[in-house]
């Protein structure tokens, strides 16, 4: 067993060598604000380690130094972040902020790993309480409760700032943005990536599309991605275009069955990257243990391995606060996490075992990107020290 497994990842990582980041995203940060009610204001600001968290150290540990990733998304709150009484901008929850940067910290200081900062909020702000439907549209001119464009740039000018002595930071602009104008979408990003390097960071930035960021959905329908996602300016030339990507029949992430599978999904988005010399990370996919997924999560891992324009992965998703829930593929009671040690509902191993350990680990590249700044042109690769 052992010995197949690391066949087949020298195999992958000698043929190809293209993903310089790999990992897992790390959910728990944007926990305990929804409400079955839509109460608007449930659980803000909430309570640290007790109602959302960010990491489990001891499991960073484990991904870092059993399984030899580099890179973990970590979710927050934006209405945690900045909160409602001063509003999205510059001025943060100092306590809050802390809690996030020890993270953070923890991922890139101490480990040395690489850290992706994801803004958990849809392009929303102000009621987190249903999402990803809850909250006004940032930047929606007609909705006067709505936080502005400018507003979000000057949060992530704050925020970049902060982490710009930082190079194993990225800044992944905003999580799934969805139902609204992709020229917002874009105008929403290029304020952030404005702001980012007037705040004087040159650090990753990775941008999302719009209808989820889906990448099956990058060319399709009446306002697509890929008309507009290519007009941003970046004078650091350095942003990378963020992608999700399940393989359930309605590309949500919700069910246990995997049929649609990454090469006819994924395609048009590859060719789309490759005309337009951008690079992409995948942020969000996974499987359950199922039949099918056992066969097409694989499938994924080696799509972006031998396709140049994918150039780092993190699988949904790890975090201190899943127990034995799934975020991944429903039954949503019965399959744990990727957190090392998380159970099914059962009492079985969950996710991390059935799923990472079993599928993804044996194709995680043995040589990655451990030194030098994020970028997207990658960096040196090595095998882990
Ligand atoms: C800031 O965050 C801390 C820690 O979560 C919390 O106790 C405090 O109430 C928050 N302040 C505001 C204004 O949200
Ligand atoms: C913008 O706000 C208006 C007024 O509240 C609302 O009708 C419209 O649906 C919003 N647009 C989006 C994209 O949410
Ligand atoms: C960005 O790319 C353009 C076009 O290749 C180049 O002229 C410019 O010098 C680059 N800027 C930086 C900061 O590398
Ligand atoms: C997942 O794996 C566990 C442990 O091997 C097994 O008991 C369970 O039936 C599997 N679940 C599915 C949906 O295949
Ligand atoms: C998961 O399966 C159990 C047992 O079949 C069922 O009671 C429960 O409602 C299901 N949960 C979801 C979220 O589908």
């Amino acid at each position: 067993m052992k010995l197949s497994i690391s066949l087949a990842a020298s195999l992958v990582s000698g043929a190809y060598a293209t993903i310089y980041y790999a990992g897992v995203a790390e959910s728990g940060g944007e926990f305990g604000v929804w409400s079955p009610t839509s109460t608007p204001g449930t659980g803000l600001p909430g309570r640290f380690g007790v109602d959302y968290s960010f990491i489990s150290e001891a499991a960073v540990d484990v991904y870092v130094d059993q399984n030899h990733v580099n890179l973990f998304r970590i979710a927050f709150l934006l209405e945690r972040m900045c909160p409602l009484a001063t509003g999205l901008g510059a001025t943060f929850n100092e306590t809050h902020f802390g809690y996030y940067k020890q993270a953070v910290d923890y991922v890139t200081k101490t480990k040395g790993a690489y850290a992706i900062l994801d803004p958990h909020n849809y392009m929303r702000y102000n009621n987190p309480s249903s999402q990803p439907f809850s909250g006004s549209v940032i930047g929606n001119a007609s909705d006067p409760t709505a936080a502005t464009t400018a507003q979000f740039g000057a949060f992530w000018g704050e925020l970049g700032r902060r982490f710009a002595d930082n190079e194993r930071v990225i800044f992944a602009l905003m999580n799934e943005p969805h139902d609204m104008a992709t020229s917002l979408v874009l105008a929403n990003n290029q304020a952030a990536i404005d702001a980012i390097r007037a705040a004087g960071a040159k650090n990753l930035i990775i941008m999302p599309g719009n209808s989820w960021t889906g990448g099956h959905a990058w060319t399709e329908g009446s306002d697509p991605s890929s008309a507009t996602m290519n007009k941003f300016v970046d004078p650091a030339n350095n942003t990378a275009i963020d992608i999700h990507e399940y393989l359930d029949y309605d590309y949500s992430g919700g069910h246990l069955e995997c049929v649609s599978d990454p090469k006819t999904n994924l395609d048009a988005l590859t060719g789309w990257l490759k005309t337009n010399k951008l690079k992409a990370f995948i942020t969000e996919f996974g499987g359950s243990n199922s039949t099918s997924c056992q066969k097409m999560v694989p499938e994924m891992l080696n799509y972006m391995a031998k396709n140049p324009e994918y150039i780092g992965w993190t699988a949904w998703a790890a975090g201190p606060f899943w127990g034995t829930n799934s975020p991944c593929c429903t039954n949503s009671t019965l399959l744990g996490s990727l957190e090392p040690g998380s159970k099914a509902g059962d009492g079985s191993p969950g996710l991390y075992e059935t799923v990472w350990l079993k599928l993804m680990q044996p194709l995680v590249p043995k040589l990655l990107q451990w030194s030098g700044p994020a970028s997207v042109s990658g960096g040196k690769l090595t095998a882990k020290a």
